[in-house]
């Protein structure tokens, strides 16, 4: 089984609300039908849900009732962008299904309290493609928060161990630091978690990139403690995905997971 999250940039347009990248979902779609493997699918909220969310500040929880309105509004955007999906999947005859994460777990202080694993065993056992996405949920702690698709890819990695764990990006992959600003930036080919901490603390100077790494590193490095493989690759570019679903070698970051 393969692990693959679409991420909120490559789905959205993320400098306007709710614009929904039809044809790039189109043809990811179809990359993942002419593949042909099992797969759970995570989604971001992309511009569906970060915009909303930081209007209302709802990573924050719950403090002030006018955030209540903002919390069923983002929730109600990211399961039509959810939606969407779906039906660029069903286009491409993947039978796939919702999960939303306010339905499958709910958060104590932003760490997982309860999650229903077994909705996604029962679905995967009679072959449904399960999709979930980055959503708003219940936290005990502070009454709502932000549960991420990349909180969903720690947890369900962790716990189905897939056979690989594939990122879709708007960019290649990783760098040792902002190719857009440094010149001495290189791309990261293959690499570990122990080798990314060094890079996140040589490179604080590259605020951005560090930050876009630091966080990428908290999500991926239990995964890689359970053994597997993680790859991140550029969704925007034809036949990446269906090339790495196919084993072949492209150009991708590959952050290899520990032996256990
Ligand atoms: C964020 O999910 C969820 C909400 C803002 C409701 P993600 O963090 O997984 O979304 P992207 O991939 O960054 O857009």
């Amino acid at each position: 089984m393969f692990l693959i999250k679409f991420g909120g940039s490559v789905i959205t347009d993320k400098t306007q609300p709710c614009v929904f990248k039809a044809d790039v979902v189109d043809r990811l779609a179809s990359e993942v039908q002419r593949a042909h493997k099992d797969v759970i699918l995570i989604h971001g909220a992309g511009s569906f849900g970060h915009i909303l969310a930081k209007q209302y500040r709802l990573h924050d929880g719950y403090k002030q009732k006018r955030q209540l309105k903002g919390a069923a509004l983002t929730q109600a955007q990211v399961q039509q962008l959810n939606t969407l999906v779906l039906h660029a999947l069903h286009a491409h005859h993947l039978p796939a299904v919702s999960l939303p994460a306010h339905v499958i777990l709910s958060l104590r202080n932003h760490k997982p309290l309860r999650v229903d694993y077994s909705l996604f065993t029962r679905y995967l056992d009679m072959k449904f493609l399960p999709v979930s996405f980055g959503d708003v949920v219940l936290d005990t702690t502070l009454g709502f928060s932000i549960c991420s698709g990349d909180l969903l890819m720690q947890l369900l990695a962790v716990k189905f161990k897939p056979e690989k764990v594939i990122f879709v990006l708007d960019e290649d992959g990783l760098y040792s630091a902002n190719p857009k600003t440094d010149r001495s930036a290189t791309f990261i080919q293959d690499t570990t978690v122990g080798e990314l901490k060094q890079f996140t603390t040589r490179s604080n100077t590259h605020a951005d990139v560090t930050k876009g790494m630091e966080g990428k590193l908290r999500t991926i490095a239990p995964i890689a403690k359970a053994g597997i493989d993680t790859i991140l690759l550029n969704g925007n570019l034809h036949n990446r995905l269906y090339d790495t679903l196919q084993g072949k070698k492209v150009r991708q970051t590959v952050i290899h997971g520990e032996k256990v």
